[in-house]
């Protein structure tokens, strides 16, 4: 089954949907508006969408002939942003906009559902839709696998649109994908005392600096030169006048690693260095570290197979094993600690990136994301057979 031409055929169709999402972002966790149409669209299908989590919408293709469950993934939610494209579909909610292309995704998603359920008497097992809400905020990935979402599921897969990458083009990384992320909270406390007399008091300001150059170390000498990290100390906050030593101080930042093992290591070894340092300053440290986004690591098997599925749709030339993950994070990576599956790349070759007021991609992406969809779910089902 090669299902890019009668994805192109329903270009029409997809892009429409996609405008219709474009115009009414909604934020994370709020995608009533959006749920409510990927509910319609999918019983017009005579297909049987479920709404969970107030937002979520999973919905079962069932082929006539018996097999596996694959799950299919888009994320459904925007971002707090002013929209600058000047499009004429551009978003007609103040301060909402889809610059991340998850109206990019539901609307592939749905042309998918529509190639796979027109073709059910041939469809060797079910493949099961995830209409995912609140992927930039909290998660709702994870919410949605405690909710019984990848039930029965064997594998799973999801894409998300890239500007570098140019219309036509599809990328797949092995393993390591996304970071995983730890946001943190540095909470020093000192004595306060008078400018004068600082042997009276303990500085917490001073501590606070000398812990954000030696967090710096964490990165150059905790981690293999061959491996990659990150830990950015993004806001300071101490002191109320120039002549008070500052009695306390407190510092937000984020670590982003890859896998599970470098991640609790640089934890541990931060808490260890801000600990020690601020005591030897005569402070106290608390240091909070938050459980983020576990990364998004690819499945050797389900890779190789949507990169097999990319070949099939459009050509070797068009395919591109990314040999560098990136530093941001997605929420993705729960579905691949739970079954296998892949996260892969699809370009929508546009100038502005991701999260940027005018990103506007390329819509002739659209039947791309669909088929590609369609044809790694439909190879999967058969992989598994
Ligand atoms: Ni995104």
């Amino acid at each position: 089954m090669i299902f890019l031409e009668a994805a192109r055929a329903m270009a029409p169709w997809i892009t429409q949907l996609r405008r219709e999402f474009h115009r009414h972002p909604e934020l994370g966790n709020r995608e009533f508006h959006t749920a409510e149409t990927v509910e319609a669209i999918l019983a017009s299908m005579k297909l049987e969408p479920r709404r969970l989590l107030g937002t979520a919408v999973v919905c079962d293709i069932e082929g006539a002939l018996p097999g596996p469950t694959v799950a299919l993934r888009a994320d459904l939610d925007a971002l707090p942003l002013q929209e600058e494209t000047g499009l004429p579909y551009a978003s007609e909610i103040p301060g909402v906009m889809h610059a991340c292309g998850h109206d990019f995704h539901a609307a592939g998603l749905l042309g998918a559902a529509k190639l796979l359920s027109a073709r059910r008497d041939t469809l060797p097992g079910t493949v099961r839709l995830l209409f995912q809400p609140d992927e930039e905020g909290d998660g709702g990935a994870r919410r949605l696998i405690e909710a019984g979402c990848l039930a029965g599921v064997s594998a799973v897969f999801g894409a998300h649109v890239r500007p570098e990458l140019p219309v036509g083009q599809v990328g797949v990384k092995y393993g390591p994908a996304y970071a995983a992320s730890n946001p943190f909270v540095i909470r020093i406390k000192g004595q306060s005392a008078h400018g004068a007399e600082p042997q009276l008091g303990s500085d917490a300001l001073l501590a606070g600096a000398q812990i954000v150059t030696a967090l710096q170390s964490i990165v150059a000498r905790r981690v293999s030169p061959t491996d990659s990290a990150v830990l950015t100390v993004g806001s300071f906050h101490a002191g109320t006048a120039c002549n008070i030593l500052a009695g306390e101080a407190v510092l937000e930042g984020m670590l982003r690693t890859f896998g599970e093992e470098s991640r609790r290591r640089l934890v541990a070894a931060a808490t260890e260095l801000v600990t020690s340092i601020a005591r030897g300053l005569g402070c106290e440290a608390e240091t909070d570290f938050t459980w983020g986004y576990p990364g998004v690591v690819n499945h050797a098997r389900e890779a190789s197979l949507v990169l097999e599925a990319a070949r099939d749709l459009l050509g070797p030339e068009a395919v591109t094993v990314l040999d560098t993950p990136t530093m941001t994070t997605e929420d993705f990576g729960y579905y691949l600690q739970a079954v296998p599956g892949c996260f892969y790349h699809v370009g929508v070759g546009c100038d502005a990136p991701l999260h940027s007021p005018r990103f506007n991609p390329n819509e002739d992406a659209l039947p791309v994301l669909a088929a590609l969809h369609a044809q790694a779910a439909w190879k999967a089902l058969q992989a598994e057979l």
